[in-house]
This record gives structure tokens, sequence and C-alpha cells, in this order.
């Protein structure tokens, strides 16, 4: 980090918002693969849309296939995964944007980190509380099998951690809700909390 010196930008984060019309924040989805974040996060997205906000969805899977293709499932590197999508997704909200991160991020002590990045208000935790025998049930990419059979390892729930969020600012359970009740707490959230109106 020496010899690097930080330059203030002309066009502030303050401006970049001003511009859009709106308050940038960082709405982080957390929960078990198969629990619904990229379901909901893409609903709530189009939802934002419709309104007229500008938004950017980063998403588990696309960016495992870009920014963080190096990466793998230990611990150390779900870590990393983490870290730099909450730098991204900083700097998406530092030019106005309304960002919608959907990972399992299953370490707490990650998402404090990525919340830490941000003002107080800014970082948004959606936690999926859908069970694991309901994600299982529902195994969309056929990955619960493989972990219970031996073919994954370290798969989230099965043989590798996930620690749930202790206050999360929004608790979704897509198993008793349709995912239109799902969106609409998330926005009744937003517009409660004036970061929408
Ligand atoms: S995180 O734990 O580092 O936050 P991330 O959300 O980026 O995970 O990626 C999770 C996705 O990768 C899952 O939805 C699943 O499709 C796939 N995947 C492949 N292997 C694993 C694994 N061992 N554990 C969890 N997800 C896995």
């Amino acid at each position: 980090m020496s010899n690097i010196v930080w330059h203030d930008h002309a066009v502030t984060k303050e401006m970049h918002a001003e511009h859009k019309k709106q308050k940038p924040c960082l709405i982080w989805f957390t929960g078990l693969s198969g629990s619904g974040k990229s379901t909901i996060a893409n609903a709530l997205d189009h939802e934002l849309y419709r309104r007229g906000q500008h938004t950017y969805l980063l998403d588990g899977d696309n960016v495992r296939h870009g920014l963080n293709k190096d990466l793998g499932f230990s611990d150390s590197d779900r870590e990393e995964n983490i870290r730099r999508i909450g730098e991204a997704s900083r700097l998406f909200v530092d030019a106005g944007l309304i960002v919608l991160s959907a990972f399992i991020s299953p370490f707490r002590s990650d998402r404090q980190i990525a919340r830490d990045l941000l003002p107080d208000g800014e970082f948004i935790e959606v936690f999926m509380a859908t069970p694991l025998d309901v994600c299982e049930q529902r195994d969309p990419k056929g990955l619960y099998k493989k972990a219970r059979s031996g073919q994954i390892k370290y798969f989230t729930g099965i043989d590798s951690p996930y620690e749930q969020p202790e206050s999360p600012e929004v608790t979704i359970n897509t198993a008793e809700n349709s995912v239109e009740q799902c969106v609409a707490q998330i926005i009744n959230y937003l517009v409660e909390h004036e970061r929408i109106k």
C-alpha cells in the first residue's frame, strides 16, 4: 500500500446520487444455496427498475465466472470472494447505484467486513431463512444430491458451515411466501427507512 496515494474524485458520491435522484445503498442477500437469493434479488431488481431506480445486481454464480473465477470454496477462498464483492459493491454504491448482491456469504465476520465498508443505514442485510430441508428438496442445480453422495466436498449446509445473521434488517422465508410477497416485504423496508419513495 506504500507509494500509493488516494485521489479525491471531482465527481463525488453525493453528486452521483443527486444526478440519479436516489439514495444509493447495498442490499446484501445471504442464505443457503437454493434459498431463493437469485430469484428474489432478480425480482426486486426488476421492481426497482420499474420504479425508475438505478440499480445493479451482482450474483454468485455469475461473478464466479469472471472477477472471481480463480476462487474455489475453501473457507479462505470464500472469505476472499466476499471481500472482493464487498469492495466491488462499494464502488457501485459510490457511483450512486442501489446495489443488490446475492451470495451465500456463509461467514458472519465476512458480512460484517462488507457492512463496515459503508456508512450506517446503507448496508441492508436480507437473510433468506429458507430451511435446509426445503433448499435440499428444491435442489435446482442438483448440487445437494452431489454433496450428499460425496461428489462435491465442502458444500454449504452439508459439510461446510453457514452462520445465520444475528440481526438482519430483513428476514425472508420463501417457503411460506410468494416471490411477490417477498419483494413487497423488502420494498416496504426501503420505503419505511426512506431509502426509496
Ligand atoms: S460463497 O460461499 O463464496 O458466498 P457463492 O455465493 O459465491 O458462495 O457461490 C455459491 C454457488 O456456487 C452455489 O449457488 C452453487 O451453485 C455453487 N457451488 C459450487 N460448489 C459449492 C460449494 N461447495 N458450496 C456452496 N456452493 C457451491
